[in-house]
This record gives C-alpha cells, sequence and structure tokens, in this order.
C-alpha cells in the first residue's frame, strides 16, 4: 500500500505564543543549509513502494518560494500525489504557484476570527486577511482546513488569554 511522506520546514516569521512544535525564527543563511540535508536525506531514502500522499508542516513552508519548494519536489519520486497538502500561515497564501507545482490542499493556520484573540497569538495579521485568504484557498478549490485554536479545549488558555470573569 502507498505510504505518506511529512516533510517540516521548521522556518517561521515569528514564534506564536501558544506553540510548542520544533519550529522558530532561524537566521535566513540557515534555510540553504536545511533545504540541502533535506535533499541529500530525501535523495538517499529507498522507498519500498512510491508514496501517494505528501504533508509539507513546519514551521511554515508557506514561507518557502516557488524555487525552494520544487527543489523539495524535485528529489521526491516523480508520482501524481493523491493529495499533496502545504501548511500556510496567514498572509502567505500563494495559491497559483503552488497548484502549479502540484501542491493540492492547503491547510491554513487561521487560530480565531476574533482581533483579541489573534493578538494574543503573537501573530500580525488582521481577521480581514485571514478571511481574504480563506476565500483565496476556497476559490482555488484546495483549502483543506483551517486551524483553529479558539475552538480547541481551553482555547482562551491555549491563546494565552485570561478568562473573562463575570
Ligand atoms: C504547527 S502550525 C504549522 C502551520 C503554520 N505555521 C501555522 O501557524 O498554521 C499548525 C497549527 O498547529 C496548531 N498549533 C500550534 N501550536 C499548538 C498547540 N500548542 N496546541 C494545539 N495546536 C497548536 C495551530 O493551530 C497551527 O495553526
Ligand atoms: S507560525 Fe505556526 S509553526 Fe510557527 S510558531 Fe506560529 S503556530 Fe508555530
Amino acid at each position: 500500500m502507498p505510504g505518506g511522506v511529512y516533510i517540516s520546514i521548521p522556518f517561521c516569521a515569528q514564534k506564536c505564543t501558544y506553540c510548542n512544535f520544533a519550529s522558530a525564527v532561524f537566521p535566513a543563511d540557515l534555510l540553504e543549509a536545511y533545504l540541502e540535508a533535506l535533499e541529500a536525506e530525501v535523495a538517499a531514502e529507498r522507498w519500498a513502494e512510491p508514496p501517494d500522499t505528501l504533508y509539507l508542516g513546519g514551521g511554515t513552508p508557506s514561507l518557502l518560494d516557488a524555487a525552494a519548494l520544487e527543489r523539495i519536489l524535485a528529489v521526491l519520486p516523480k508520482v501524481r500525489w493523491n493529495e499533496a497538502t502545504i501548511e500556510a500561515s496567514p498572509g502567505t497564501v500563494r495559491a497559483g504557484p503552488w497548484r502549479e507545482l502540484g501542491l493540492n490542499r492547503v491547510s491554513l493556520g487561521v487560530q480565531s476570527f476574533a482581533p483579541r484573540e489573534i493578538a494574543a497569538t503573537g501573530r500580525k495579521h488582521s481577521a480581514r486577511q485571514v478571511e481574504q485568504e480563506v476565500d483565496e484557498a476556497s476559490n482555488s478549490g484546495k483549502l483543506a482546513g483551517i486551524a483553529r485554536l479558539d475552538r480547541a479545549p481551553r482555547p482562551a488558555a491555549r491563546l494565552g488569554l485570561h478568562a473573562r470573569g463575570g
């Protein structure tokens, strides 16, 4: 049975207040070293069977330009992906170029549509921007999911907000 490939791109534009994933704001020159190591590791893989799903997670893979994404895709087996997903933070959705590269799903990290809650995450985007990008990803027909912390258990605590009294 075909398997899936998960590739983590740990680079972020900021470290969000709630996030305990292996991700950080790294010096820009580390990206090249990371890509080279990733290319070498993937190229050395002996696939028992070619994978049919790909998940680019993170971190924030949507920060990578098309050339960097193309480098990663180039070392993977040449297959028609059933699902090829990229995780994105608001402000970084590039539906057109991703489609051209064969990425066919976007998982957008929204967290919340409430301005106060968005501010508490340490993110810089606005609720309006999120709405526009949800529209862009939806119109491209590729929106796979919206990551929301305001629907998680104890959302206020996760977002670093104190529970409102009364
Ligand atoms: C790890 S991020 C990667 C994609 C992108 N950087 C982003 O911010 O959406 C994916 C999602 O994980 C969720 N997440 C991050 N830290 C979390 C935590 N401590 N508990 C639950 N969900 C978390 C957030 O909703 C986030 O959007
Ligand atoms: S952008 Fe995503 S991966 Fe990076 S710190 Fe924020 S939630 Fe974590």
